[in-house]
């Protein structure tokens, strides 16, 4: 069996974060949201693994490499334009040849990985197999309509009014019937070869298609709140560690990861919370839910609940929470005279000032 990351895209959708790279690496707990799934299709067994590039193939190929650090071999598979979940298998007719494979969106992320769904699906062997959740709001999904026995009766690529709040999960189980289903079906209306409707036409043509309801589901929808709570479950299951140094006037409690290089210094950390490498978090408290990544300061400052991208600095400020502080970022405290915030801010940032 093989696995087919889709990784392309335009990489141009402004949002505060994904706005200058990839919306697949996104950090979850300091890692890469694509990484899980890497490390999610290795931990099923599967070593052979095609991700789908586009734009941002650059960034996908230096923070990924040959695979070898998940324990997989990566074949790149360069898609010209974003034209679609189908167009993408479609050119990955070679790569896939005729083996079952597992299709996994780089920017979703699935609590508890696929292992017990891809063995699963060796087993059962149905011709294609769908992952559903249940969401608040269906509409930016593609929706599954059940009949009385949980069999997949209609598919719907966010419909306006969707027939039920049944989402599907960004991960499809395939043989290799699906390449028949991508060659046949024509554009949607946004000009996407969808492959909400290959699989609607192995169901129109009899094939048997499986559909298995998770909960612990996300993706990348660039909206902080949720990429807050992601991050917040998943520090709750990191390891904790101490590879940097603690002096003797800070304190650690909890689960809390130091890595190579960073350094606490008359500080308190309250975990779960990451500190990132080469990070140095000086008479500052950080507390429960909080993931420094590198090269990071905090200084004469509070934060909680907040995730800051690498090189960033805070200091001299009394207290930040619920925060998605990007790269290189500089927060600091206005002069005294005249009292008034100074504000740099990229597109579609949000500030909210309490004074
Ligand atoms: O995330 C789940 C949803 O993913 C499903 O509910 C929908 O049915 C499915 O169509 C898809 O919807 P999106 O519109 O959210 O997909 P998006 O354009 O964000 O692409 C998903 C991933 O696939 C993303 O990592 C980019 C990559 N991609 C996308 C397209 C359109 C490619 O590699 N090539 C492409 O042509």
């Amino acid at each position: 069996m093989k696995a087919l990351v889709l990784s392309g895209g335009a990489g141009t959708r402004l949002r505060p974060i994904t706005h200058t790279s990839a919306k697949q690496l996104v950090p979850v707990a300091n890692k890469p949201v694509l990484f899980y799934g890497l490390e999610a299709i290795a931990d099923a067994g599967i070593t052979d693994v095609g991700i789908v590039v586009g734009d941002t193939a650059e960034e996908i190929r230096e923070a990924v490499g040959d695979g070898s650090r998940f324990g997989v071999k990566i074949t790149y598979i360069p898609q010209e334009a974003p034209r679609g979940l189908a167009h993408a298998v479609l050119i990955s007719r070679d790569f896939l040849g005729d083996e079952d494979f597992v299709m996994y969106l780089g920017d979703n992320f699935i609590v508890g990985g696929i292992t017990g769904l891809v063995d699963g699906f060796r087993e059962a062997r149905p011709d294609a197999q769908i992952l559903l959740t249940q969401v608040p709001d269906p509409t930016s999904f593609g929706v599954a309509e059940l009949d009385g026995n949980g069999r997949v009766v209609a598919l719907e690529e966010k419909p306006a009014v969707p027939k039920s709040d049944l989402a599907l999960v960004g991960v499809y189980l395939f043989t290799p019937a699906v390449h028949e289903a991508v060659r046949a079906i024509e554009p949607s209306w946004r000009g996407e070869l969808e492959i909400t409707h290959a699989i609607q036409w192995l169901i129109d043509q009899k094939h048997d298609v499986h559909s298995t309801t998770i909960s612990g589901y996300w993706k990348d929808t660039g909206n902080v709140t949720d990429m807050l709570e992601v991050n917040r479950a998943v520090l709750e299951t990191v390891e904790p560690c101490e590879d940097g140094t603690v002096d003797e006037a800070s304190e650690i409690i909890g689960r809390v990861r130091i890595e190579a290089g960073a350094r606490v210094v008359r500080s308190r950390i309250v975990g779960p919370a990451i500190i990132g490498a080469d990070t140095v978090i000086s008479d500052a408290y950080v507390g429960p839910y909080t993931s420094v990544s590198e090269r990071c300061r905090i200084e004469d400052s509070e934060i909680e609940y907040s995730i800051v991208l690498r090189d960033a600095s805070i200091a001299g400020v009394r207290r930040v929470e619920a925060s998605l502080i990007g790269r290189g970022v500089e927060v600091t405290p206005a002069p005294r005279n005249p009292a008034a915030h100074r504000l740099v801010l990229g597109d579609h940032s949000k500030v909210q000032i309490s004074s």
